[in-house]
């Protein structure tokens, strides 16, 4: 039986200089037969709401699907935190590749959506998260037993035992707002959290990437020429050369292929107060510190090594071949 699934995700290819990566993680969805999406919801995060959106709703529209696409509001879930991310909601210079939409202010929105769909199928829907977790905090004040309705979230999120990529301590998606994911971590929905520690394990070739340009479709010239700068991004081509990380198209492969990666238990609590390290992902192993275990009770299960070839095996076949083909 298919997966049913909501995305929730801050998709930026459409947006000039945008991070890719979330839009590769829908396709490698949408090309995936266990899975059946329910919905995309967007939130702020590589770009502001209204270009996630507008992103969201390209790719569906181009590749013909029929998936409802809602979006959250601008902002982080606590007002105090959304002060200090200021620069998130100010990305309004990038060049904006594909139509801008206005936002239907009737609609219901994305932590609406979410509740509305997790009650209508109960016990049914997992989500997959590959952004900030704002919708999913903001969907658990509308409804806070939303925890018996939904069976798990797979998320991108965290560094469990290396460094973050935003900060030292924190990786993007829970520095951006770690209130939301703190809310998200306590709720009782048990999470397969994705961390940097194994998505900085991957490795996908440039020159597979690069196969998307040599199909004429516009929809491929259109994805070659947001792949393009984020292969330049990396001034050390060396490492360009070894092959890119895959981040959320990971997280993705993980909801429906779970065997990809070895995963260790662990309670997470994330830093909110921190001087240097909010949004931190702090993990407890179950492990005895000094003959103490402070969370018996795990609440997630952390992915912490992955069979590199057999994910890119899927995310070549199911994306980079799905688009030279178009
Ligand atoms: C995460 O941050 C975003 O830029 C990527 O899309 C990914 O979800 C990696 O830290
Ligand atoms: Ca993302």
């Amino acid at each position: 039986m298919n997966k049913k699934i909501i995305i929730d995700t801050d998709p930026a290819m459409g947006t000039k200089g945008g991070d890719p990566e979330d839009c590769f993680a829908i396709m490698l969805a949408m090309n995936s037969p266990e899975l059946e999406i329910l919905g995309i919801t967007t939130v702020q995060g590589n770009v502001p709401v209204e270009r996630g959106y507008s992103n969201a709703k390209y790719l569906v529209t181009e590749l013909n699907r029929d998936i409802p696409v809602h979006t959250g509001k601008p902002g982080t879930y606590d007002q105090d935190r959304n002060e200090r991310r200021k620069w998130l909601s100010q990305r309004q210079e990038m060049e904006q590749i594909n139509p801008l939409l206005d936002i239907d202010e009737d609609s219901k929105g994305a932590p609406k959506f979410i509740v509305e769909t997790a009650q209508e199928h109960s016990g049914d829907l997992e989500l997959v998260t590959i952004g900030p977790l704002t919708n999913i905090a903001q969907a658990l004040d509308i409804d806070p037993a939303l925890s018996k309705h939904i069976n798990k979230i797979t998320m991108m999120a965290g560094a469990a035992t290396v460094q973050g990529n935003v900060t030292p301590a924190a990786e993007f998606n829970v520095w951006a707002d770690p209130e939301s994911a703190s809310k998200v971590f306590n709720s009782g929905i048990p999470v397969r959290m994705v961390p940097l520690d194994v998505c900085h394990k991957t490795r996908f070739g440039r020159e597979d990437l690069n196969k998307i340009g040599t199909n004429d479709h516009p929809f491929c010239k259109f994805v070659q020429e947001a792949v393009d700068p984020w292969l330049k991004i990396n001034p050390n081509q060396a490492i360009v050369d070894q092959g890119l990380h895959l981040y959320d198209s990971l997280a993705m492969a993980l909801c429906f292929m779970p065997d990809l990666a070895e995963y260790k238990n662990a309670f997470v609590s994330i830093e909110t107060k921190g001087e240097y390290t909010d949004g931190e992902t702090v993990c407890e192993f179950n492990e005895s510190i000094m003959g103490q275990i402070f969370k018996p009770k795990p609440n997630s299960e952390v992915a912490l090594d992955v069979d590199v070839e057999g994910f890119n095996k899927i995310f070549k076949e199911r994306v980079i071949d799905f688009l030279v083909n178009l």
